[in-house]
This record gives structure tokens, C-alpha cells and sequence, in this order.
């Protein structure tokens, strides 16, 4: 068949494989033997089954046609790049572009033998689309909507999180240099290099997704990468309270907090939901304000007109042109702000910030990585120690008390579930400590047969100490919001 995505035919054709007709009969991996079991009755009742991965022989039939699968991507793969004419291929639609890949699949399986069921055809074509034009075996989970987080661990083992919880999916890579391959084709797009010398690097994929990857050999397994994927539509104020992540009380109590500028700090744990809090948080801020945002990836989508979005940047391959956050903060500061919004603080720019905040750039907020609200005040304190500032600690924390004036606290609980589990208020200094008031709490009860966590949110009783403020700029909230709720759980 003549076709202009095809190289002429001049160009050489490769030796056809030796085997690929045969692979349905490659031996499946010997299944590990199952582990000794020596348990006595007493241990059995006492400790909760703990989950074991499925057993290989269910899924051996399934992974022999994957392997053979696999096989025959990968020869069509190789076919295809010595087939197709790439220098045209940049002109070409996405249906001229598939239509083509079909058809060459097709002529090179008819060439070889090989009889695949129209499922396994279309999978394949897709599979070799993705390759050709994408990131390979990722792109399936790319444009699943439900899948959070991707990260792969190896060649072999890539995990999915759905729903707060992490599970196998079904997706591998033929092997560590199909990999690299990918990995190396995501960096090179924006100007990096990852090697042995050069062993990890942070980059942003095309639709906005965070990407980490870490080869070999500090990746003692073979590469692993870790992408967060970027939602088009962030969970808003109205998707969190109806996920459950808070109550509309809280979120009545927060649209308070942000519109009468307090300063806000959002701790949490990693993958909790700190950047999708303070996403939301921030639809709270007036459409008048100027904001500038900063942030290591621009994952923040404000929708106020007038925002400056800001990305630090690491040093290149010569060690040359990093941008830190703090250069942006310090810049910032400069460029006439209403509020800055900082998208993780880590590090030195801990100062800046708690400088912005103390001098008149109130409602300004960012996130930490805390598991609770006096963790959080710790991490301050050692950022601040970490940053070579030399002060007593009592004037170090009556620098936090008077910057900061609420901790928002984001969790992922053990159920995958993410909660907003304290929303705290520091309210000043008592001696040499900081001195704050929860008010509002997720309260724990126990935990259902399939462990799904029980529990609610709840006012702690104590009334706002900005309740003032709040009625002063016009958001006067009933002081029923502030009585604990009292919940049956039987
Ligand atoms: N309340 C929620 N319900 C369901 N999904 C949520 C909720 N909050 C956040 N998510 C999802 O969880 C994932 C992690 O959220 P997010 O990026 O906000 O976490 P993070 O704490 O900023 O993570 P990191 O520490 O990696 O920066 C995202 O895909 C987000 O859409
Ligand atoms: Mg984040």
C-alpha cells in the first residue's frame, strides 16, 4: 500500500523477527511458593487478616495473553518507527495519524502471521498510537478521569490512586529501557536531562500533570516515576462540602476567614489535598484583589481576573539560572500585591512569607506539610532555624503567632478519605507558647467492618476570636455555627 506517512521504499527492511508467532507459548514465570504459615489459634483470633495479593494462578491465563500482547507491541513498535516517515508525520491529523498506524499494524501482522481477535487489534492500535505519539503505556492512565496519582515503581509494577486509595493496575512497560525511554521523552520536551549523573528530575507533562522520575542506580529497582495528575476541573467549595471533606458551616467560616484577609496556612500530609484546599480557598478572595501566585509547579487555577502566576525554577545541568521560590517571593513582594499565595512552603522563603504576612500583605496563604496544627507552628520554627536566621525562639514565635492567624488542617485518612480534620485559630503568645483555639474538629468514632472510618465534623463550642472582624466586614455568622454536633452513631 502507497502512503506518504511511509518511508520510501528504499529504506532498508529489517530481518523479521525470529519469534513471534511462538509467544503464546513462553513459559509464565514459575509462581512463588506460598510462604510457611505457623500461626497458633491464639495469634489467628487476636490479629486482623492482612491482605495478600491475588494469587498467580487465577491470572496466569490473563497474563500469558499480555505477555504475548506485549511481545507483539513491542515488534510492531520497532516495525512501525522504520516504517513510518516521522518527518511527515508532524503534519499529519489524529485520524490520518491512526488510519495510517492501523494499516501498517495490519499489513506487518498479515506479514508475520500473526491472527489477533478485533479487541486485541484495536487495543494494539491504540497501544501503538500511544507510543508513537504519546507517553506509551501512561497515556491510558493519563486520560482516565479517575486516576489521581500515577507511579510506577519499575518496569513492572505500576500503581493507580483511585478514590484515596492506591491499587495494581494492570499497566507495565516491556522493560526498564521502554522506561527510561518514556521518561527520558517526557524531560528532553521541557529542556532536562535525567542520566546516572543527573539522577532525578521534577517536570511538568504537557496537560499540566507534576511529573518525578528517579533512574537507576539510585532507583534500586529500575526507574521510578510519581506523577500527580492535573485535574482541568479543580474540586471546588461546593464539590468538597458535598464530598464530605468539610461541612457548609466551615465552609460559611472560611469564606469569612479569607474574604476578611486572615492569614492562612494549610498543613497536611502528602497526596492529603493541601493544594485543592488551598485551590478552593482561594475562590473566596475578591475579584478586585491583584494576586500572585508561586509555585514549584503551577497546579493553583485561580479564577479571579487579575492574578500573576510565578514558577521557581531548579538549576539546569551546569548548576546555572535556578529561580528559587524565595527569588520569586522577594520579586513579588515588588510588584505591588494584594495577597500572595504560595503554593508549598518548604523552605528558606518561610521568612519572606511570614514577612509578607506581618507587613501588609494580609490574606496571603500557603501550605505546609504537617500532620496537625502543632506540628505545623514546629515546622515553621524549624524552617526559620533551617534558613540560618538566628533568633530566640520566643522571637521566633511571636513572629509566626502575629503573621499567622489560622491553620487549616488537610488529612488523607486510612480510609483514602480526605478531610478537612481541624480548623484552628492561633489566637497569640502565653509565655513562651504559641496560643490557639480548634474550632472545628473531625471527630472520630470507630471504624465500620470494611473499614470505612466513622465519624463527623463538629464545632468545638468556642466561639471565633475573630468574630468581631468578621461582623465588622459585613460577615456576620450565627453563633450556631460555633455549637458542637451531637451525633448517634449506632
Ligand atoms: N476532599 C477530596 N476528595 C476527593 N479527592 C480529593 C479531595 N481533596 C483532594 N483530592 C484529590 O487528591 C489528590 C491530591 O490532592 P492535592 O494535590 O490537593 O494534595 P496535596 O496535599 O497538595 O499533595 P502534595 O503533597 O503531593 O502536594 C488530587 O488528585 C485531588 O484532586
Ligand atoms: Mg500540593
Amino acid at each position: 500500500m502507497f502512503s506518504k506517512y511511509k518511508k520510501p521504499a528504499s529504506a532498508p527492511a529489517k530481518p523479521a523477527p525470529a519469534k513471534v508467532a511462538n509467544i503464546a507459548d513462553a513459559k509464565p514465570a514459575a509462581a512463588p511458593a506460598a510462604a510457611p504459615q505457623i500461626q497458633t489459634a491464639a495469634q489467628q483470633s487476636l490479629r486482623r487478616p492482612v491482605a495478600v495479593a491475588a494469587q498467580p494462578n487465577a491470572m496466569d491465563k490473563e497474563r500469558k495473553r499480555k505477555e504475548r500482547m506485549g511481545e507483539i507491541k513491542l515488534e510492531m513498535h520497532r516495525a512501525l518507527l522504520d516504517n513510518l516517515n516521522l518527518a511527515a508525520l508532524e503534519h499529519a491529523t489524529e485520524k490520518e495519524l491512526r488510519a495510517e498506524i492501523s494499516s501498517i499494524a495490519g499489513e506487518l501482522l498479515e506479514e508475520k502471521g500473526i491472527v489477533l481477535n478485533r479487541d486485541d487489534r484495536q487495543t494494539l492500535n491504540k497501544e501503538l498510537y500511544d507510543e508513537v505519539t504519546g507517553l506509551g503505556p501512561l497515556e491510558t492512565l493519563l486520560q482516565d478521569d479517575t486516576v489521581n496519582d500515577i507511579l510506577v515503581n519499575g518496569p513492572h509494577q505500576v500503581f493507580v490512586e483511585r478514590s484515596g486509595k492506591l491499587e495494581l493496575s494492570d499497566v507495565t512497560f516491556k522493560d526498564e529501557r521502554h522506561l527510561l525511554r518514556i521518561i527520558d521523552k517526557i524531560v528532553s520536551a521541557v529542556g532536562r536531562r535525567v542520566d546516572e549523573s543527573n539522577p532525578y528530575v521534577d517536570a511538568r507533562l504537557a496537560d499540566g500533570s507534576r511529573f518525578n522520575a528517579m533512574v537507576p542506580p539510585v532507583a534500586v529497582d529500575g526507574s521510578l516515576v510519581s506523577i500527580r495528575k492535573f485535574k482541568k476541573d479543580k474540586l471546588g467549595i461546593d464539590d468538597l462540602v458535598n464530598f464530605g471533606a468539610f461541612t457548609e458551616e466551615m465552609a460559611a467560616y472560611l469564606q469569612a476567614a479569607v474574604a476578611t484577609r486572615l492569614n492562612i496556612i494549610v498543613s497536611g500530609g502528602t497526596g492529603s489535598g493541601k493544594t485543592t484546599t488551598l485551590n478552593a480557598l482561594s475562590s473566596f478572595i475578591d475579584n478586585s484583589e491583584r494576586i500572585l501566585t508561586i509555585e514549584d509547579t503551577a497546579e493553583l487555577q485561580l479564577q479571579q481576573v487579575h492574578v500573576g502566576r510565578m514558577e521557581s525554577r531548579p538549576p539546569n545541568v551546569e548548576g546555572k539560572g535556578e529561580v528559587s521560590p524565595r527569588d520569586c517571593l522577594k520579586n513579588a513582594l515588588r510588584m505591588r500585591p494584594d495577597r500572595i499565595i504560595v503554593g508549598e512552603t518548604r523552605g528558606e522563603e518561610v521568612i519572606d512569607m511570614l514577612q509578607a504576612m506581618n507587613t501588609g500583605h494580609d490574606g496571603s496563604m500557603t501550605t505546609i506539610h504537617a500532620n496537625n496544627p502543632r506540628d505545623a507552628i514546629s515546622r515553621l520554627e524549624n524552617m526559620i532555624a533551617m534558613a540560618g536566621v538566628d533568633m530566640p525562639l520566643k522571637a521566633m514565635r511571636s513572629q509566626i503567632s502575629s503573621a499567622v492567624n489560622l491553620l487549616v488542617q488537610a488529612s488523607r485518612l486510612q480510609d483514602g478519605s480526605r478531610r478537612m480534620t481541624s480548623i484552628t485559630e492561633i489566637t497569640g503568645m502565653e509565655g513562651d507558647v504559641i496560643s490557639m483555639q480548634e474550632i472545628f474538629k473531625y471527630q472520630r468514632v470507630g471504624l465500620t467492618p470494611d473499614n470505612k472510618i466513622i465519624g463527623h465534623f463538629t464545632a468545638t463550642g468556642v466561639r471565633s476570636n475573630f468574630s468581631e472582624r468578621f461582623r465588622m466586614w459585613g460577615y456576620d455568622l450565627p453563633a450556631s455555627i460555633y455549637e458542637p454536633t451531637v451525633m448517634d452513631h449506632r
